[in-house]
């Protein structure tokens, strides 16, 4: 549902921003705007602000920014059209009628949702009756008893093939209702659907409002098979995009600031009871990237805890794959490792919550995890092996979509891999699960390892026009290297298309290069050819004139070509990145001056707060460059 900017822009005008947000957030009146401490951060001197003419917020210390509506989604972790709900609601302002087919819709799942809600209650009835002696035993067991079992709303199928059925059909739910939300079974040699629970103990899954939308049976005996049988996909349920639990976590979560997945439902229950509300459970299969988006709107750095057997292992490394490429500055994962063997709610009763707690503090980084699962699956005890991992991690970080991430990524990534290097291996067990130090000083190798290990993210590299050079000399130095060594084209003519030039002789001889690229490569003589016919020299040679000195290394037709490559793809990610941000920019202006609205001033604020950390990247490089040159 989209709604119209003149809607929201009535619902904040009605609704005064320092109202909305001090419900979270004591505010005090300084001057015309409010302060107070930042919900974001922890922070003892307050550094979050309100303004109630200008209807947003702004955060010194998280620097987030927003208005009512991003207020609610970032502290109640609602989702959009929630928050445009509520405030609607609030504000008086009555929302667009949807339109037939949408109301149709709705009304359907309105009525799917109320059926859901009378088998999950009757479920819990037979749990409480006469029925549910051996399930409420079983969950006495596994300590699931009182309190929290009305907290999850847990549940029995009774063992009748229509126990359930019945019950809905004396309400009047028809039938085929009761098949698509897959609470009968069916199929083409069953003449009546019967009862998909029957004799399972109910785990009711809810969406982020809480409502009931599937739900997972346990079988009670240890040879039940499956031991958990759950609701397949259903209009209300995909099973790829839900968390169970979401709905009690995210209130939790943004009270703590941090949110933790484990596998089982059963686990989710036994961290609810130790005193760990914010946390979810997968659904039984792998993390999925729409999971993890819920997850990194709940905190910036999930924690995942997943059992401490090969599986768990295999879940949370498939996590890492899948999670890296979507990596933002600040959002990442951190991975929690369940001793052998056991799962939250084994440790739990086991061990109790302190060991918990424990293990809830241990959880490492990604970047230390994606190391060590590199590292340990093999010896790197040759320079083969090693460039073999180097490789690997190389590729691996190269998934990683944000460039500025990944540029921080390749240079941890690159430190590790000097910390493999002949005569640093004793000190640093690969995969060590030392505490890392980012700063090379402390990582230098005492001897000299393979040039090709070191030669990436060099201080030359990140001295070099790449990281602080305008567009010119960057353009220059992809040309003119190119030109050099035309080898590269093999993999880098894709790219070299679509780079927008500014110079007329970059783009000339960008027009020579992709001919010749296009015509298989080849003798580099030929392209000398194709470049005198052209009338191009003269353009090749001013070109190269352009590079920067600290770049020309880069021109040596024998530089290294590992690094080489590197320093090419570099500038050509960051030739990009400036351009989309300096078109972008150009567009926020534009919108801008047609409309003074706080979204475009934000807007604008955004491009140039991302231009900012590029910037502060390449400033970065140049910092930790300087280190490093005192060091050798
Ligand atoms: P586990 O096999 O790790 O079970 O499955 P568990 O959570 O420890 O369960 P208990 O403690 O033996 O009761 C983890 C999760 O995988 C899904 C469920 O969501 C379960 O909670 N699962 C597991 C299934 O969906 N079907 C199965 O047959 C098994
Ligand atoms: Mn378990």
């Amino acid at each position: 549902m989209r709604y119209p900017p003149h809607l929201l822009e009535e619902i904040r005008s009605r609704l005064s921003a320092s109202e909305v947000v001090g419900r979270r957030v004591r505010l005090k009146k300084a001057g015309r705007e409010w302060r107070g401490l930042s919900p974001f951060n922890a922070e003892k001197t307050p550094s979050f602000y309100v303004n109630d003419q200008k209807q947003f917020y702004h955060c010194f210390s998280s620097g987030k920014h927003g208005d009512v509506f991003t207020f609610l989604m970032e502290t109640e972790g609602v989702s959009f059209p929630e928050a445009v709900e509520r405030l609607a609601a609030e504000a008086g302002v009555a929302l667009p009628a949807p339109t037939e087919a949408a109301r149709e819709t709705e009304t359907r799942r309105r009525g799917a949702l109320e059926v859901m809600e009378l088998a999950c209650a009757f479920f819990e009835d037979q749990l409480a009756g006469r029925a549910g002696g051996r399930a409420r035993d079983y969950l006495a067991g596994r300590g699931l008893d009182g309190e929290i079992r009305r907290t999850f709303r847990l549940g029995y199928a009774p063992a009748e093939r229509y126990a359930l059925r019945d019950h809905l059909a004396a309400r009047d739910v028809p039938a085929e209702l009761m098949v698509e939300l897959n609470l009968l079974t069916t199929g083409d040699d069953i003449k009546v659907p019967f009862d998909r629970f029957r004799d399972r103990v109910i785990f009711p899954i809810r969406d982020v409002r809480g409502r009931v939308v599937a739900f997972g049976g346990r079988g009670m005996s240890p040879d039940a098979k499956p031991k958990y049988l759950n609701s397949s996909e259903t209009p209300l349920f995909r099973k790829g995009a839900m968390l169970y639990n979401h709905h009690a976590a995210r209130r939790s979560a943004h009270a703590s600031g941090r949110v933790i997945a484990v596998e089982g439902y059963v686990d989710a229950i036994a961290m609810t009871l130790a005193g760990h509300p914010e946390v979810v459970a997968s659904l039984g299969t792998a993390l999925t990237e729409d999971q993890l988006a819920l997850l990194w709107r709940m905190a910036d750095e999930p924690i995942l805890c997943f059992d401490g057997d090969g599986a768990g292992r295999r879940a949370a490394y498939r996590a890492l794959d899948v999670a890296l490429p979507a990596l933002q500055p600040g959002k990442s994962l951190r991975f929690a490792l369940l001793p052998e063997g056991q799962d939250p709610d084994d440790l739990l009763r086991t061990s109790g919550p302190a060991a918990i707690d424990r293990v809830l503090e241990g959880a490492r980084p990604m970047v230390e995890v994606l190391w060590s699962r590199e590292a340990e699956m093999g010896p790197v005890d040759t320079p083969e092996r090693r460039a073999g991992l180097a490789q690997r991690v190389r590729e691996i970080v190269g998934g990683i979509r944000d460039e500025t991430l990944k540029r921080y990524y390749r240079d941890e990534i690159e430190a590790r891999l000097r910390g493999i290097g002949p005569g640093a291996a004793s000190r640093q067990p690969a995969g060590g699960r030392a505490p890392f130090v980012p700063r090379r000083g402390a990582f230098a190798p005492a001897q000299p390892v393979s040039p090709r290990l070191t030669a990436r993210a060099s201080p030359l590299l990140a001295r070099s026009s790449l990281f602080t050079g305008g567009s010119s000399s960057r353009e220059a130095l992809i040309v003119a290297a190119l030109l050099v060594h035309p080898q590269l084209l093999a993999h880098e003519a894709e790219e070299l298309a679509e780079i927008a030039f500014e110079g007329q002789d970059a783009k000339a001889l960008r027009g020579v290069l992709l001919d010749y690229a296009a015509e298989g490569g080849g003798d580099p003589a030929l392209l000398d050819a194709r470049l005198a016919r052209a009338g191009l020299a003269a353009a090749a040679g001013r070109v190269a004139a352009l590079v920067r000195p600290g770049d020309r290394w880069a021109l040596d037709p024998h530089a290294d070509p590992v690094r080489l490559e590197d320093a090419l793809r570099q500038a050509v990610i960051l030739h990009r990145k400036a351009g989309t941000l300096h078109s972008e920019l150009r567009a926020a202006e534009r919108a801008l001056a047609e409309e003074e609205t706080e979204a475009t001033f934000a807007w604008l604020r955004d491009v140039k707060s991302r231009q900012s950390v590029v910037a502060g990247a390449e400033g970065d490089a140049d910092a930790t460059d300087a280190g490093e040159t005192e060091t050798h």
